[in-house]
């Protein structure tokens, strides 16, 4: 249900908005990145700006982290609350020289924008803020009320989240909550997501001999740590894909018939799958498919690994420390604290007595399941319809947005709506990533029609 002065308004204005999604992306905002500082006040400060010239109160809250932005639209008495969620910060950029175009300085190309944080999360985001300019403009008022919760830690965990969603929690109690911060299943094949996986994220520091050695002196008598890390390493895994922590699987929740049935309809391109990742055989967890393997399953990934002499030439060394970061994604009802026992014990016990090892916890979240069946999900259906011309494709994404599991908990809300208007070649966390022109219009033509749908 799409007005056609709204849908007129949208189409006539379409580089205004592109150009201010280019204003956004030009803001470096990476979380991650403590010389970005600023940069992320910055850009919690323009999307203030931008709520208040949509008419909204609206308000940059401290944390203990990065601020979050709260912007609540003009009272319509008696019409439903939607909550919209989005994160300003972005992914560090790095590696630079992969980039064709800089990642501030957004640039169009072949019908795409390019620049960091232009699928994740800037140009869905921005699809709800230009919504409500449409509707204003061409109606002259919203059908619903609208509360904005924009945050600057998503990439990093979403530390402060709780603690604000828990001192907030009165007033945040909508009738239904919109995220779009995932992606459609491909182009052309829109989707709603109705599972997150979770994170637990660990880095493993681990030192043998007191200092560095001369590898021909002492090699042989000592256990080399690099070689300890990597036997832990390489036995996390079974051949075949299963991870094999002890109890890691026990709370895994199997997958209903229905949902492998539906699964097995989305229209997988394994080739261009492959083609995309420049790899010609697809791994995993035996016994699943690989939309199953994504999204229903967990894994086990070593995400970085250092150690020992890495420098020009050789050097006849035995290392005093080594160290790695490992991550696992978590499904529904996997606990990231009864993960984190198990992790802690089983490198404990899978250890020599001389290693010191130490494990920092970096970041956790929790696996989620939403709803499918409401009359918010319905909603949503329409207006995806509406915006894309085609009927959404329900899917479990691999990703992980930590708030998701935090608002269906606390604010016992279970009418939660990721819409992702992005797609899954966009690039997001690469190089070059990007987002389709036409894609962030057909989402804020979604997004006017969820407004309406939601509405009645
Ligand atoms: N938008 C992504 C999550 C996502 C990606 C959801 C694809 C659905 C499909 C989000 O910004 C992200 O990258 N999250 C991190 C969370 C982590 C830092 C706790 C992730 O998944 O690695
Ligand atoms: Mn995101
Ligand atoms: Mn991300």
């Amino acid at each position: 249900m799409l007005s056609e002065n709204v849908s007129s308004y949208i189409e006539n204005n379409r580089d205004r908005f592109v150009a201010d999604l280019a204003e956004y992306l030009s803001i470096p905002s990476v979380s991650a990145l403590s010389e970005h500082r600023d940069d992320v006040g910055k850009a919690a400060e323009w999307v203030k700006g931008r709520l208040e010239m949509l008419g909204f109160s609206a308000r940059v809250c401290p944390t203990d982290g990065h601020p979050i932005v709260l912007g609540r639209s003009p009272e319509v008495a008696g019409a439903p609350l939607l909550l919209v969620y989005g994160h300003y910060d972005v992914q560090p950029p790095d590696p630079l020289n992969e980039w064709v175009s800089p990642p501030f300085a957004p640039d169009i190309r072949g019908g795409y924008i390019y620049a960091r944080g232009a699928t994740d999360d800037k140009g869905q985001f921005l699809t709800y803020v230009k919504a409500v300019e449409s509707i204003l403009a061409a109606e002259g008022k919203l059908p619903l009320n609208l509360i904005f919760l924009v945050e600057g830690e998503e990439e990093i965990g979403s530390a402060s989240f709780e603690k604000f969603l828990v001192a907030h929690k009165d007033e945040l109690r909508a009738n239904a909550v919109a995220i779009s911060d995932g992606s459609q299943f491909m182009h052309g094949a829109p989707a709603i997501t109705y599972g997150l996986r979770g994170l637990c994220y660990f880095q493993i520091d681990l030192q043998i001999p007191r200092i560095d050695l001369h590898s021909g002196v002492f090699g042989g008598m000592v256990h080399n740590p690099i070689q300890v890390l990597a036997t832990l390493l390489a036995s996390f895994k079974k051949p075949d894909g299963t991870v094999a922590l002890p109890g890691f699987y026990d709370d895994v929740l199997p997958m209903e018939k229905w949902e492998r049935d539906m699964t097995a309809t989305l229209p997988l391109d394994v080739d261009a799958l492959k083609n995309y990742l420049g790899v010609t055989e697809l791994v995993g967890e035996t016994g699943y498919s690989i939309l199953e393997r994504r999204g229903a399953r967990p894994t086990f990934d070593v995400n970085g690994i250092w150690g020992g002499f890495m420098g020009e030439g050789a050097k006849t060394v035995i290392p005093a420390r080594a160290g790695a970061k490992v991550s696992m994604r978590l499904v529904p009802n996997q606990s990231y604290a009864r993960i984190e026992e198990i992790f802690r014990k089983y490198v404990a016990d899978n250890m020599p007595p001389d290693a010191k090892v130490t494990i920092t916890d970096l970041t956790s979240a929790a696996p989620v399941l939403v709803s499918r069946d409401s009359a918010a999900m319905r909603s949503a259906e329409r207006a995806i319809e509406a915006g894309f011309g085609k009927k959404p494709v329900f899917v479990r994404e691999g990703g992980s947005i930590p708030v998701v599991n935090l608002i269906k908990n606390h604010l016992k809300q279970d009418n939660i709506l990721l819409l992702g208007w992005g797609c899954p070649d966009d690039g997001a966390h690469s190089p070059n990533e990007r987002f389709c022109l036409d894609d962030f219009i057909r989402g804020i033509r979604s997004t006017a029609a969820l407004f309406f749908e939601l509405a009645g």
